[in-house]
Protein backbone atom coordinates (compact mmCIF):
# COMPACT_ATOMS: atom_id res chain seq x y z
CA UNK A 1 0.00 0.00 0.00
CA UNK A 2 1.11 3.43 -0.94
CA UNK A 3 1.48 6.41 1.45
CA UNK A 4 -1.72 8.60 2.02
CA UNK A 5 -2.40 11.46 0.33
CA UNK A 6 -4.55 14.27 0.14
CA UNK A 7 -3.22 15.11 -3.39
CA UNK A 8 -6.90 15.86 -5.56
CA UNK A 9 -9.00 15.08 -2.58
CA UNK A 10 -12.21 17.39 -1.87
CA UNK A 11 -12.32 18.60 1.66
CA UNK A 12 -15.04 20.68 3.51
CA UNK A 13 -13.79 22.45 6.21
CA UNK A 14 -16.94 24.55 8.30
CA UNK A 15 -15.58 27.33 10.64
CA UNK A 16 -12.85 28.09 8.19
CA UNK A 17 -12.81 31.90 8.30
CA UNK A 18 -10.73 32.19 11.33
CA UNK A 19 -8.74 30.28 14.03
CA UNK A 20 -8.37 26.52 13.64
CA UNK A 21 -10.67 25.53 10.70
CA UNK A 22 -8.86 28.58 8.88
CA UNK A 23 -5.83 27.06 9.73
CA UNK A 24 -6.45 23.47 8.88
CA UNK A 25 -7.44 25.14 5.45
CA UNK A 26 -4.34 26.04 4.60
CA UNK A 27 -2.71 23.21 5.64
CA UNK A 28 -4.93 20.45 3.09
CA UNK A 29 -4.29 22.68 0.44
CA UNK A 30 -0.61 22.74 0.60
CA UNK A 31 -0.87 19.22 0.59
CA UNK A 32 -2.55 19.21 -2.80
CA UNK A 33 -6.12 19.14 -1.66
CA UNK A 34 -9.31 20.85 -3.06
CA UNK A 35 -10.93 23.11 -0.01
CA UNK A 36 -13.99 24.27 0.27
CA UNK A 37 -14.00 26.67 2.63
CA UNK A 38 -17.20 27.70 4.72
CA UNK A 39 -18.56 30.26 7.50
CA UNK A 40 -20.48 33.04 7.83
CA UNK A 41 -18.21 36.00 7.12
CA UNK A 42 -17.73 36.30 3.41
CA UNK A 43 -14.71 38.74 3.22
CA UNK A 44 -12.88 36.72 5.65
CA UNK A 45 -13.60 33.40 3.37
CA UNK A 46 -11.82 35.18 0.71
CA UNK A 47 -8.87 36.00 2.12
CA UNK A 48 -8.69 32.06 2.96
CA UNK A 49 -9.03 31.41 -0.69
CA UNK A 50 -6.94 34.11 -2.49
CA UNK A 51 -4.29 32.92 -0.12
CA UNK A 52 -4.70 29.23 -0.91
CA UNK A 53 -4.61 30.65 -5.01
CA UNK A 54 -1.49 32.38 -4.46
CA UNK A 55 -0.02 29.13 -3.10
CA UNK A 56 -1.18 27.44 -6.53
CA UNK A 57 -4.08 25.30 -4.38
CA UNK A 58 -7.73 25.17 -5.41
CA UNK A 59 -10.77 26.70 -3.43
CA UNK A 60 -14.28 27.29 -2.87
CA UNK A 61 -15.62 29.70 -0.62
CA UNK A 62 -19.31 29.08 0.73
CA UNK A 63 -20.26 31.89 3.24
CA UNK A 64 -23.44 29.83 5.44
CA UNK A 65 -24.56 29.17 8.75
CA UNK A 66 -24.31 25.78 10.10
CA UNK A 67 -27.23 26.17 12.30
CA UNK A 68 -29.77 26.72 9.45
CA UNK A 69 -29.80 22.44 7.92
CA UNK A 70 -30.71 23.99 4.61
CA UNK A 71 -27.71 26.01 4.35
CA UNK A 72 -25.11 23.06 4.91
CA UNK A 73 -26.90 21.46 2.25
CA UNK A 74 -26.29 24.39 0.03
CA UNK A 75 -22.65 23.66 1.40
CA UNK A 76 -22.98 20.23 0.04
CA UNK A 77 -24.59 21.04 -3.32
CA UNK A 78 -22.21 24.12 -4.30
CA UNK A 79 -19.38 21.35 -3.43
CA UNK A 80 -20.45 19.01 -5.46
CA UNK A 81 -21.33 21.25 -8.49
CA UNK A 82 -17.82 22.66 -8.09
CA UNK A 83 -15.70 19.53 -7.65
CA UNK A 84 -18.11 16.76 -7.82
CA UNK A 85 -17.30 14.76 -4.13
CA UNK A 86 -16.36 15.13 -0.43
CA UNK A 87 -14.13 13.44 0.46
CA UNK A 88 -13.20 14.70 3.88
CA UNK A 89 -15.74 17.06 5.92
CA UNK A 90 -14.09 18.61 8.75
CA UNK A 91 -17.04 20.37 11.40
CA UNK A 92 -15.28 22.84 13.12
CA UNK A 93 -17.27 25.90 13.45
CA UNK A 94 -17.62 26.71 17.11
CA UNK A 95 -19.04 29.25 19.91
CA UNK A 96 -17.77 28.81 23.15
CA UNK A 97 -19.05 30.10 26.49
CA UNK A 98 -17.51 30.98 30.10
CA UNK A 99 -20.76 32.10 32.15
CA UNK A 100 -21.95 30.62 35.74
CA UNK A 101 -24.60 28.26 35.32
CA UNK A 102 -27.22 30.65 37.19
CA UNK A 103 -26.41 33.21 34.61
CA UNK A 104 -26.56 31.14 31.75
CA UNK A 105 -30.03 31.89 29.84
CA UNK A 106 -31.71 30.34 27.84
CA UNK A 107 -31.33 31.58 24.89
CA UNK A 108 -27.51 31.85 25.35
CA UNK A 109 -27.67 27.87 26.10
CA UNK A 110 -29.91 27.19 23.09
CA UNK A 111 -27.38 29.60 21.02
CA UNK A 112 -24.24 27.58 22.46
CA UNK A 113 -25.75 24.25 21.52
CA UNK A 114 -27.60 25.50 18.07
CA UNK A 115 -23.14 26.31 16.65
CA UNK A 116 -22.13 23.50 18.70
CA UNK A 117 -24.40 20.16 18.31
CA UNK A 118 -27.04 21.17 16.20
CA UNK A 119 -23.85 22.38 13.65
CA UNK A 120 -22.20 18.96 14.16
CA UNK A 121 -25.67 17.12 13.70
CA UNK A 122 -26.46 18.74 10.47
CA UNK A 123 -22.51 18.44 9.04
CA UNK A 124 -22.69 15.04 9.98
CA UNK A 125 -25.99 13.62 8.39
CA UNK A 126 -25.66 15.78 5.13
CA UNK A 127 -22.16 14.69 4.20
CA UNK A 128 -22.88 10.93 5.15
CA UNK A 129 -25.41 11.28 2.49
CA UNK A 130 -23.07 12.00 0.00
CA UNK A 131 -20.78 9.50 1.49
CA UNK A 132 -23.35 6.99 1.37
CA UNK A 133 -23.49 7.74 -2.39
CA UNK A 134 -19.70 7.88 -2.88
CA UNK A 135 -19.36 4.66 -0.72
CA UNK A 136 -16.38 6.32 1.12
CA UNK A 137 -15.33 9.63 3.21
CA UNK A 138 -14.15 10.72 6.18
CA UNK A 139 -15.89 12.94 8.64
CA UNK A 140 -13.87 14.63 11.14
CA UNK A 141 -15.79 16.95 14.24
CA UNK A 142 -13.96 19.25 16.17
CA UNK A 143 -14.69 19.20 19.77
CA UNK A 144 -12.82 19.88 22.44
CA UNK A 145 -11.13 18.18 25.86
CA UNK A 146 -15.01 19.69 26.99
CA UNK A 147 -16.33 16.79 25.43
CA UNK A 148 -14.68 14.72 27.79
CA UNK A 149 -15.05 16.72 31.23
CA UNK A 150 -16.72 19.87 32.22
CA UNK A 151 -14.45 22.73 34.10
CA UNK A 152 -16.84 25.28 35.93
CA UNK A 153 -18.03 28.25 34.47
CA UNK A 154 -18.47 25.84 31.37
CA UNK A 155 -21.81 24.22 31.37
CA UNK A 156 -22.80 24.92 28.45
CA UNK A 157 -20.25 24.57 26.07
CA UNK A 158 -18.89 21.55 27.88
CA UNK A 159 -22.39 20.40 27.35
CA UNK A 160 -22.40 20.80 23.60
CA UNK A 161 -18.98 19.72 23.60
CA UNK A 162 -20.04 16.38 24.61
CA UNK A 163 -23.00 16.50 22.27
CA UNK A 164 -20.61 16.12 19.75
CA UNK A 165 -18.58 13.66 20.95
CA UNK A 166 -21.50 11.50 21.82
CA UNK A 167 -22.78 12.20 18.48
CA UNK A 168 -19.17 11.45 16.44
CA UNK A 169 -19.03 7.91 18.64
CA UNK A 170 -22.28 6.48 17.85
CA UNK A 171 -21.70 7.51 14.36
CA UNK A 172 -18.18 5.52 14.36
CA UNK A 173 -19.77 2.91 15.70
CA UNK A 174 -22.92 2.33 13.30
CA UNK A 175 -19.94 2.45 10.41
CA UNK A 176 -17.90 0.43 12.08
CA UNK A 177 -15.77 -1.75 9.67
CA UNK A 178 -17.06 0.19 6.17
CA UNK A 179 -14.87 2.82 4.22
CA UNK A 180 -16.29 5.83 5.87
CA UNK A 181 -14.48 7.02 9.22
CA UNK A 182 -15.58 9.60 11.86
CA UNK A 183 -12.75 10.78 13.88
CA UNK A 184 -13.15 13.06 16.97
CA UNK A 185 -10.49 15.78 17.51
CA UNK A 186 -10.34 17.20 20.79
CA UNK A 187 -7.65 20.15 21.10
CA UNK A 188 -7.03 22.28 24.92
CA UNK A 189 -7.00 25.65 24.67
CA UNK A 190 -5.42 26.87 21.91
CA UNK A 191 -4.31 30.35 20.42
CA UNK A 192 -7.29 31.88 17.89
CA UNK A 193 -9.87 34.27 17.87
CA UNK A 194 -12.01 32.16 19.47
CA UNK A 195 -12.28 33.93 23.27
CA UNK A 196 -12.71 37.28 21.36
CA UNK A 197 -16.38 35.51 19.55
CA UNK A 198 -17.44 33.64 22.81
CA UNK A 199 -20.00 34.17 24.85
CA UNK A 200 -18.15 35.72 28.31
CA UNK A 201 -20.27 36.71 31.26
CA UNK A 202 -17.32 37.08 33.24
CA UNK A 203 -14.00 39.75 33.32
CA UNK A 204 -11.30 38.66 30.62
CA UNK A 205 -10.92 36.93 28.43
CA UNK A 206 -11.17 33.28 29.60
CA UNK A 207 -7.79 32.07 28.35
CA UNK A 208 -4.91 33.16 30.43
CA UNK A 209 -5.45 30.34 32.84
CA UNK A 210 -2.64 27.94 31.18
CA UNK A 211 -0.54 28.87 28.25
CA UNK A 212 -2.79 28.95 24.98
CA UNK A 213 -1.04 25.95 21.68
CA UNK A 214 0.06 27.32 18.61
CA UNK A 215 -2.98 26.83 15.98
CA UNK A 216 -0.72 25.28 14.14
CA UNK A 217 -0.62 22.15 16.41
CA UNK A 218 -4.37 21.45 15.77
CA UNK A 219 -4.50 22.45 12.29
CA UNK A 220 -1.73 19.71 11.59
CA UNK A 221 -3.14 17.22 14.16
CA UNK A 222 -6.64 17.56 11.96
CA UNK A 223 -4.66 17.27 8.94
CA UNK A 224 -2.59 14.10 9.99
CA UNK A 225 -6.35 12.41 11.46
CA UNK A 226 -7.67 13.00 7.44
CA UNK A 227 -4.27 11.00 6.54
CA UNK A 228 -4.14 8.45 9.25
CA UNK A 229 -7.32 8.34 10.28
CA UNK A 230 -8.34 7.69 14.34
CA UNK A 231 -11.63 7.30 16.11
CA UNK A 232 -10.27 9.90 18.82
CA UNK A 233 -7.18 12.72 18.66
CA UNK A 234 -6.81 14.66 21.97
CA UNK A 235 -4.56 17.78 21.10
CA UNK A 236 -3.15 18.68 24.31
CA UNK A 237 -0.14 18.69 26.26
CA UNK A 238 -1.56 17.25 29.33
CA UNK A 239 -5.25 16.47 27.86
CA UNK A 240 -4.78 13.04 28.09
CA UNK A 241 -4.14 12.92 31.84
CA UNK A 242 -6.90 15.67 32.86
CA UNK A 243 -9.46 12.86 31.14
CA UNK A 244 -7.94 10.07 32.55
CA UNK A 245 -7.88 12.14 36.27
CA UNK A 246 -11.44 12.91 35.19
CA UNK A 247 -12.83 9.80 34.93
CA UNK A 248 -10.71 7.47 37.42
CA UNK A 249 -9.89 10.01 40.18
CA UNK A 250 -12.89 12.58 40.65
CA UNK A 251 -11.57 13.92 43.90
CA UNK A 252 -8.89 15.40 42.51
CA UNK A 253 -10.07 15.84 39.04
CA UNK A 254 -12.11 18.48 41.93
CA UNK A 255 -9.32 20.23 42.88
CA UNK A 256 -7.74 20.93 39.56
CA UNK A 257 -11.52 22.17 38.86
CA UNK A 258 -11.58 24.32 41.87
CA UNK A 259 -8.48 25.66 40.91
CA UNK A 260 -9.60 26.87 38.05
CA UNK A 261 -12.90 28.08 38.76
CA UNK A 262 -10.41 30.41 41.58
CA UNK A 263 -8.42 31.66 38.98
CA UNK A 264 -11.24 32.46 36.49
CA UNK A 265 -13.72 34.28 38.89
CA UNK A 266 -11.75 35.03 42.28
CA UNK A 267 -14.06 34.85 45.30
CA UNK A 268 -16.83 36.61 43.63
CA UNK A 269 -20.16 34.50 43.89
CA UNK A 270 -23.46 34.74 41.97
CA UNK A 271 -25.52 33.98 45.57
CA UNK A 272 -23.33 36.84 47.60
CA UNK A 273 -24.15 39.97 44.80
N1 LIG B 1 -9.50 27.93 20.63
C1 LIG B 1 -9.62 27.02 21.58
O1 LIG B 1 -9.04 27.14 22.70
C2 LIG B 1 -10.42 25.76 21.33
C3 LIG B 1 -10.22 24.69 22.22
C4 LIG B 1 -10.94 23.52 22.02
C5 LIG B 1 -11.82 23.42 20.95
N2 LIG B 1 -12.01 24.48 20.10
C6 LIG B 1 -12.97 24.30 19.01
O2 LIG B 1 -12.29 24.51 17.77
C7 LIG B 1 -13.25 24.97 16.79
C8 LIG B 1 -12.67 26.18 16.09
O3 LIG B 1 -12.53 27.23 17.05
P1 LIG B 1 -11.39 28.33 16.95
O4 LIG B 1 -10.57 28.25 18.15
O5 LIG B 1 -10.74 28.27 15.63
O6 LIG B 1 -12.28 29.65 17.09
P2 LIG B 1 -12.58 30.85 16.06
O7 LIG B 1 -11.31 31.40 15.54
O8 LIG B 1 -13.55 31.74 16.77
O9 LIG B 1 -13.32 30.09 14.86
C9 LIG B 1 -14.65 29.70 14.94
C10 LIG B 1 -15.14 29.49 13.52
O10 LIG B 1 -16.51 29.05 13.57
C11 LIG B 1 -17.24 29.82 12.65
N3 LIG B 1 -18.64 29.90 13.06
C12 LIG B 1 -19.13 30.31 14.26
N4 LIG B 1 -20.47 30.27 14.23
C13 LIG B 1 -20.82 29.80 13.00
C14 LIG B 1 -22.06 29.55 12.37
N5 LIG B 1 -23.23 29.73 13.00
N6 LIG B 1 -22.06 29.08 11.10
C15 LIG B 1 -20.89 28.89 10.44
N7 LIG B 1 -19.68 29.12 11.00
C16 LIG B 1 -19.67 29.58 12.25
C17 LIG B 1 -16.55 31.19 12.66
O11 LIG B 1 -16.79 31.87 11.44
P3 LIG B 1 -17.85 33.05 11.20
O12 LIG B 1 -17.90 33.88 12.44
O13 LIG B 1 -17.29 33.74 9.99
O14 LIG B 1 -19.14 32.34 10.91
C18 LIG B 1 -15.10 30.77 12.71
O15 LIG B 1 -14.63 30.48 11.41
C19 LIG B 1 -14.54 25.22 17.54
O16 LIG B 1 -15.42 24.15 17.35
C20 LIG B 1 -14.11 25.30 19.00
O17 LIG B 1 -15.15 24.93 19.87
C21 LIG B 1 -11.32 25.64 20.27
Amino acid sequence: MGRPTLRHKVVVITGASSGIGRDAALRFAQRGAHVVIAARRAELLDEVKVQIEREGGRALAVPMDVTYRSQVEWLLGATLEHFGRADIWVNCAGLGMVAWFSDTTEAEFRRIFEVNAMGTFHGCQVALQQMYRQGAGHIINVSSLAGRFALPLNGAYAAAKHAVNAISQSVACELEGTPIRVSTVMPSLTDTPFFDAMVSKLPGRGDSVVQAMPVGRVGEAIVRCALRPRDQVVVAPLGRWLIVLAEVCPPVFRLVARRYLQVRAGDARPWQS
